[in-house]
C-alpha cells in the first residue's frame, strides 16, 4: 500500500515550478537576502521523503541529508496524531516504517479501519499520542535499502519538518502533503471544531508561508 497516493494533495510549489520562480520570498529565519536563493537555472530537485534511499523516509536525518544533496524542495506527507499533532509519515499505520510491532504496550492498538473504501488493519497514528510516537523508532521500509539507520530517529513533527527547511543554509522550500484529510477527521477532533486542514494551514501561515493564492482556501 505504500504505493497508493490516493489523497488529496497541495502542492505549495506548484505555483513556483509553474512560473519557473517563487512569486514570494520562502519565509526564512535569517534577514531577507542573507541566504542563498531557490536556483532557477535548473529544474527543481525535489526531495521526495528526504534522501529515504540512505536513510529512513521522513525522519530529520533523512531531509538534512537531501538538503546537503543539493535538494530544492523537501516533500512530506502530513498526519494526525490521536492528540491533534501533525507529524510526518507517509502511511496511516506505522508497521511498515517503525518498530511499533516490537513494543509489546503498544500490543492492544492494533485496529481495522475502514479508509477511503477498504478495510485495513495496523498500528494507526490517529491512535498514538505524540509522546507515545516519539518512543517509536523508524526502519527502511524496504528490504534492500541501507538498514544501518533503522531503530536510530522518531518520527518528525510537521514544525519540527518545517524548521529543518528554515534552518537550512540556503533558501529550501517544503512540499507538505495532505495526507488521507477524510480519514483524519474521522478519528481526531480539534478545538473549536477546526478540522485537519485548518491546522494544516495554520501551521504553514505561523511560519511565514503565505501568497495571494491561499486566500481563496481562507
Ligand atoms: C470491513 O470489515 C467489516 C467487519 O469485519 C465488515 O463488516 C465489512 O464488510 C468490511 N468492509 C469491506 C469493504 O471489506
Amino acid at each position: 500500500m505504500g504505493s497508493r497516493c490516493f489523497a488529496p494533495i497541495i502542492f505549495l510549489s506548484l505555483v513556483a515550478v509553474c512560473a519557473a520562480r517563487p512569486l514570494y520570498p520562502l519565509p526564512s529565519k535569517l534577514a531577507q537576502g542573507a541566504k542563498q536563493p531557490l536556483q532557477t537555472s535548473r529544474p527543481y530537485n525535489i526531495a521526495h521523503r528526504g534522501s529515504n534511499g540512505e536513510i529512513p523516509e521522513e525522519t530529520g536525518p533523512a531531509y538534512m541529508r537531501a538538503i546537503e544533496e543539493g535538494a530544492d524542495f523537501i516533500e512530506g506527507d502530513i498526519l494526525a496524531t490521536k492528540d491533534g499533532v501533525l507529524v510526518c509519515a507517509h502511511d496511516l499505520i506505522l508497521d511498515d516504517t517503525t518498530d511499533v510491532k516490537e513494543h509489546k504496550k503498544f500490543a492492544d492498538r492494533r485496529r481495522t479501519y475502514m479508509v477511503q473504501g477498504s478495510n485495513m488493519t495496523g498500528y494507526f497514528i490517529a491512535d498514538f499520542t505524540l509522546e507515545e510516537l516519539k518512543t517509536l523508532r523508524t526502519k527502511q521500509r524496504l528490504n534492500f535499502r541501507d538498514p544501518q539507520y533503522n531503530g536510530k530517529y522518531p518520527i518528525i513533527t510537521f514544525e519540527e519538518y518545517i524548521s529543518i527547511a528554515l534552518d537550512a543554509p540556503r533558501v529550501v522550500g517544503i512540499y507538505p502533503e495532505m495526507k488521507n484529510p477524510v480519514f483524519n477527521n474521522e478519528h481526531v477532533k480539534w478545538s473549536g471544531g477546526r478540522r485537519y486542514e485548518d491546522v494544516f494551514m495554520e501551521t504553514l501561515k505561523k511560519y511565514g508561508y503565505k501568497g495571494s493564492y491561499l486566500s481563496k482556501i481562507g
